[in-house]
């Protein structure tokens, strides 16, 4: 029979409804997904290294106080008349950049969990593969995670989770999965368990923020039950699915940042900030300064 989701991946689903709780009371009125590292909102990197990777299609899933992002990926027709008239070409460029793309919305009503906020994107992905980005997973562009994901699932046709192995202080904060290798870095996937304790962890390679799954994860996502809070958790669709196909990991061994919590977050600032050429020199020398300061002060 063919396979009906053989093909090229087109579109990816960002997720971006969460609360953010983590973050309070910066997401109180403004969504985590907009925190800006350097100077790009954290989703503006997913949403680069989707487009890099041949994306052509991005479907949002915002949820309440998340117009921003609508905003942020819109045409800013005053703001870019202004700058045409002020001759700021470089700064027109950065806005422009952003504006081309083709985006939808849709309203996760309420936070149900990653698997309920995916199951949301159903009407617009169809029955194409599809990408998913968690946009505080940050990924080093030069990687180009998603792209070497897509290779794999157009020989593999079936679903690819991007895998890293993570230390066991961490690995309570992770789905991880118990797993085959049957090339080097590709996992045939048998059990996830969700947030396990060190002790009962199957390996230590923790699922990280970027998924190709194939259009029937819906189903498995709709007879999924429910957990704490009513929510919809991907893994446990995902684990369904595999006992009926297989599932394959990536082991990814390139940069991640974790901005998902704070100190995650000021890392993955300092590290981008430290390769960004319009700031790296002058934030490196500010850097010293302050560890010698911390050293005399010792
Ligand atoms: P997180 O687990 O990081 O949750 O979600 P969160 O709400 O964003 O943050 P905290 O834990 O309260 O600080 C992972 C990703 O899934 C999205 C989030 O927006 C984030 O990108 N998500 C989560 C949804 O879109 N909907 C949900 O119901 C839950």
């Amino acid at each position: 029979m063919p396979n009906k989701t053989a093909g090229k991946v087109k579109k990816a689903v960002f997720p971006a409804a969460g609360l953010g709780t983590r973050f309070l009371p910066a997401t109180k009125a403004s969504p985590k997904e907009m925190l800006p590292i350097v100077d790009k909102p954290m989703i503006q990197y997913a949403v680069e290294e989707a487009q890099h990777s041949g994306i052509n299609e991005f479907i949002m899933i915002t949820g309440k106080s998340k117009r921003a992002i609508e905003n942020h990926f819109d045409s800013a027709w005053e703001l870019e008349e202004d700058l045409k008239k002020k001759g700021k070409q470089a700064m027109l460029e950065l806005v422009k950049k952003i504006d081309n793309l083709h985006f939808a919305y849709i309203r996760q009503n309420a936070p149900l969990g990653l698997g309920h906020a995916i199951l949301c994107s159903k009407p617009f992905v169809n029955r194409e593969p599809f990408a998913v980005l968690l946009s505080d997973d940050i990924i080093d562009p030069d990687d180009d995670l998603l792209g070497k994901m897509i290779k794999l699932y157009n020989q593999y046709e079936a679903p690819i989770l991007a895998l890293q192995k993570v230390p066991e202080s961490e690995i309570d904060r992770y789905g991880v999965i118990a797993g085959r290798e049957i090339r080097k870095n590709i996992f045939k996937i048998t059990d996830m368990v969700e947030k396990p304790k060190p002790s009962d962890a199957p390996s230590d390679l923790a699922i990280i923020g970027r998924y190709i799954l194939t259009p029937d994860i819906f189903k498995y996502i709709e007879t999924s039950v429910p957990g704490k809070g009513g929510e919809m958790q991907l893994t446990d669709a995902i684990k369904a699915m595999l006992k009926k196909k297989p599932v394959y990991g990536f082991l990814f061994e390139g940069k991640r940042y974790d901005a998902g919590d704070k100190v995650g977050f000021l890392k993955a600032t300092v590290e981008l900030a430290l390769k960004n050429p319009a700031v790296k020199d002058d934030f490196r020398d500010y850097l010293m300064s302050v560890l010698l300061r911390m050293q005399k002060e010792k």
